[in-house]
């Protein structure tokens, strides 16, 4: 579903990727490794269609994105994005900042969404009356709404203890056996666990 091939990425003089290339098949839950400073985020930026890499080629789907027209649509309609901060709005309560991602025809949905994270009962509370491990889970569902094809998740349990990175690896894992593909990039080593592709970077190479 999406492969790249020769990838390299500077950001102004300084190299940071060095010819990746890497193919990931749907249903697959991609574990990107590595310490911090190695590449991860720029890689996943450039897998999630957000940066543009200085060279190579990032093919979605046997597509190139040059034929994408509307690109935040094409993003909108077909990836989820969870970060290691959730990007929850504080004045909008857990079904509100739902809704504001939902396309229209997926807004009936997300109580049920809520009520498989298991966060129905969350529903009218605000961002800043719920624990830290119950907004990733917001942020979760946020990313789920729209079924999407990929999730794309940067450091997810970056901002949590052991106990709820796990329940947030096995969210994940279940979207994976619902259909969803997801890439995680973590430090992290706990989830390796539950990932079907382990890649490792060193020094902006894999
Ligand atoms: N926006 C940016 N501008 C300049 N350098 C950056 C930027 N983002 C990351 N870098 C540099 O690129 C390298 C890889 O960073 P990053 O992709 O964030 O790695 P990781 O996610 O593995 O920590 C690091 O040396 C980092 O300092
Ligand atoms: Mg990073």
């Amino acid at each position: 579903m999406i492969k790249v091939s020769n990838i390299s990425h500077f950001y102004g003089d300084e190299q940071v990727l060095y010819d990746i290339s890497l193919e990931i098949k749907e249903d697959e839950l991609v574990f990107l490794s590595g310490d911090s400073g190695s590449g991860k985020s720029t890689l996943l930026s450039i897998l999630s269609t957000l940066l543009k890499p200085s060279s190579g080629e990032l093919l979605i789907d046997d597509s190139t994105l040059d034929d994408v027209e509307n690109l935040d649509k094409f993003r909108q309609e077909n990836i989820g994005f969870v970060f290691q901060f959730h990007y929850l709005i504080n004045y909008l309560n857990v079904y509100e900042n739902i809704a504001l991602a939902a396309l229209d025809d997926k807004k009936k949905n997300i109580n049920s969404l809520l009520e498989n994270l298991g966060i129905l009962e969350l529903s009218s509370r605000y961002p800043n009356e719920i624990s830290g491990g119950q907004r990733q889970r917001v942020a979760l569902a946020r990313a789920l709404i729209n079924e999407p094809k990929i999730i794309f998740a940067d450091e997810p349990t970056g901002s949590l203890d052991s106990k709820n990175s796990k329940i947030v690896y096995e969210l994940l894992s279940l979207a994976v056996k619902n259909g969803t593909t997801v890439v995680v990039a973590s430090h992290d080593m706990q989830i390796q666990d539950h990932a079907t592709q382990t890649i490792r970077m060193i020094d902006g190479k894999i």
